[in-house]
């Protein structure tokens, strides 16, 4: 399971309480957590947050009136259970799985928040059941992925990473060799037109390329508005020479990009995916494309599994670039996502309504708790 480093040190830095002392030993928390922010209530030593994976600091700056947070590397369900004691919220950092047992273990539960857009890994129906609201943060990151797919876009588009590995090994003749390929007048085609993939499309209007778009809930009007043409999924994979993916994780979309569809585009076709990895059917698909010339380049934020195999044989391919699920993550997206978590969360526990929650239905079943 993946555990994030990302504001370590900066969390570590804050496991204190918030008149600076370090935490007494008889509150001191379980091994393998951090506490930081936030005033303890006497009696009440667990009464709190767990977040999974370090916070940005705004979010102790808007929660700690609530109770502290406790930071947890843990990932495992098993572990995950016992931590929930006393909990009054839960942050959900990076791709931890927060299943049923996790929500229902939480007794004081009143509120999630995922610090992200994508929710795939929190069970809603669990939550929703027990009426807690998993708050979100749609848009907040929008603008720092569409600039991520845009950098893959040019780096792979230009071969950066081949030629640059050459230029340094003295290959100069590969110059005469290799060709780098142009945007303008090509097709791309973008998989999921939500707000990533329209920031994206509005990104691509100077670079004069013909713009797909695949998204069976987009209205044709708000597809045109960016410039892009929604079509089926077959026709956008066999008429694009680059093919962008930000859609969900679904039902539906899971495994959607299949064997099949890649087989469709033309040759030497550049596939992107900053959505979510298992959008892909596998990364054995991946590498038979790419060997079999059906595939130019692959670029890969997200991944099946996360962290990945490295072991794997893509990742000894050149034309293969990728990141560790990070494009989200810009000094100004991280900080809106904190932000916006946090200010929901807290909405949620003075017991307001705020607009970005998951599951709304929740409010039709009771009224919100406060604390
Ligand atoms: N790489 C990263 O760091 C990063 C950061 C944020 C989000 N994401 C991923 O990007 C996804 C999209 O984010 P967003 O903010 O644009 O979400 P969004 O909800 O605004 O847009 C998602 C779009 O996908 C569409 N969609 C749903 N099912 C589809 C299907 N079968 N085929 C095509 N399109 C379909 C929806 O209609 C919607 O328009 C998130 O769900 C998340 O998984 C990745």
């Amino acid at each position: 399971m993946r555990r994030v480093e990302l504001a370590k040190k900066d969390s570590q830095r804050r496991i204190q309480r918030s008149d600076g002392s370090p935490n007494p030993p008889s509150s001191a928390p379980p091994e393998g957590i951090e506490t930081h922010g936030g005033e303890e209530k006497e009696g009440n030593s667990h009464s709190g947050f767990l977040a999974t994976g370090p916070v940005h600091p705004i979010t102790n700056d808007i929660l700690n009136r609530f109770g502290p947070i406790r930071v947890t590397h843990e990932s495992s369900e098993d572990a995950l259970v016992p931590l929930m004691a006393g909990a009054i919220g839960l942050i959900v950092r990076g791709n931890t799985p927060v299943s049923r047992r996790v929500v229902e273990a939480g007794e004081q539960l009143r509120v999630i928040g995922r610090s992200g857009v994508g929710c795939d890994n929190v069970d809603l129906a669990a939550a929703t059941a027990r009426g807690i609201p998993v708050i979100y943060t749609p848009g907040a990151a929008s603008r720092a992925v569409a600039e991520g797919a845009m950098a893959y876009l040019l780096a792979l588009a230009k071969r950066l990473t081949e030629l640059d590995a050459k230029t340094k090994s003295g290959h100069w003749r590969t110059r005469d060799q290799m060709q780098v390929y142009d945007l303008q007048g090509a097709t791309i085609g973008i998989v999921g037109l939500g707000r990533i993939g329209q920031e994206f499309a509005s990104l691509l209007k100077p670079f004069e390329m013909r713009v797909l778009a695949s998204d069976p809930y987009v209205p044709i009007k708000q597809a045109e508005r960016v410039g892009a043409e929604l079509v089926d999924l077959e026709r956008l994979f066999s008429e694009s020479n680059f093919v962008v993916l930000v859609a969900p994780l679904t039902k539906e979309t899971r495994g959607i990009v299949n064997r099949r569809l890649i087989e469709l585009m033309k040759p030497r076709s550049v596939l992107i995916n900053v959505g979510r990895g298992a959008l892909i059917e596998s990364l054995d698909v991946l590498f038979d494309s790419l060997k079999n010339g059906n595939l130019g380049a692959v670029g890969l934020d997200v991944f099946p599994d996360e962290p990945p195999d490295v072991s794997h044989r893509l990742f000894s391919q050149p034309n293969f670039l990728c990141t560790p699920h990070i494009l989200g993550l810009s000094v100004s997206a991280t900080r809106n996502i904190f932000r916006m978590m946090s200010e929901g969360m807290a909405a949620i526990l003075d017991g307001k309504v705020p607009s970005n929650v998951v599951n709304p239905e929740v409010f039709q079943k009771q009224s919100v708790p406060s604390v």
